[in-house]
């Protein structure tokens, strides 16, 4: 099982994206996180499009966009113009998640639906034909660097059970000493801000986890 390592540019150095970024390419990161807080549906704002359109001239790396954001619908076309490669939006912030996702198909990249901690997944039974992936959040948005929410692995191997096939990215929290434990519940794509941030090595510390994923994730 060949595991996505995709570090969270929230906890980055912003003075100094370019660079980080090429340390990531050459650490062997998958894909890159982007995290798009609104300040409306997360208690937080932090970065958008004009960061994104100057990422996408440095990079060849997957930009993996996570819209923090209410009704992003408007938004869409934009995030892909300046060189998204998937896009996922949360459920509790569309009115019609179905419309949303459609739309972001319809852009021709790939689909996330976004649940939060305390947020159930029965919406997945009405979705799933639209999705590349389902993103559950094991923090409540808006800031890197806090704890895992204990409660979320259940959640991910009830998902992974109904939905065998449907890559689950997990988001929040993730340090190479929890992540066999998301690994084995089923997630196969790994968010991690802090948790390769912080490290002084990226390229171990990436090789770590996904060394510990990718033993532990079921194969039945
Ligand atoms: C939280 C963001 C995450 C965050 C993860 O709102 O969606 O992507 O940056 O950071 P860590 O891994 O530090 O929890
Ligand atoms: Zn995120």
């Amino acid at each position: 099982m060949s595991v996505v390592i995709s570090p969270s540019l929230l906890s980055a150095d912003f003075a100094h994206l370019e660079r980080e970024v090429a340390a990531l390419e050459e650490a062997g990161a998958d894909w890159l996180h982007f995290d798009v807080m609104d300040g409306q549906f997360v208690p937080n704002l932090s970065i958008g499009i004009p960061v994104l359109k100057s990422l996408r001239k440095i990079t060849k790396l997957p930009i993996d966009v996570h819209l923090m954001v209410r009704e992003p619908d408007h938004l869409l076309s934009a995030f892909v113009d300046a060189g998204a490669d998937t896009l996922s939006v949360h459920a509790e912030a569309c009115a019609h998640v179905h419309r949303s996702l459609q739309y972001i198909r319809k852009l021709g990249v790939k689909a996330g639906i976004v649940f939060n901690p305390a947020t159930p997944t029965g919406e997945l039974d009405y979705v799933r034909d639209l999705l590349d992936f389902v993103l559950l959040m094991s923090v409540n948005p808006g800031y890197g660097g806090q704890s895992y929410i204990g409660s979320v692995t259940a959640k991910i191997a009830d998902v992974h059970r109904r939905f065998p096939d449907l890559p689950i990215q997990v988001d929040g929290g993730i340090k190479v000493d929890n992540v066999e434990v998301v690994a084995r519940a089923g997630a196969s794509n790994i968010v991690s801000g802090s948790g390769i941030f912080g490290a002084d090595n990226y390229r171990e510390r990436i090789a770590e986890m996904r060394r510990r994923a990718e033993a532990v994730f079921p194969t039945h």
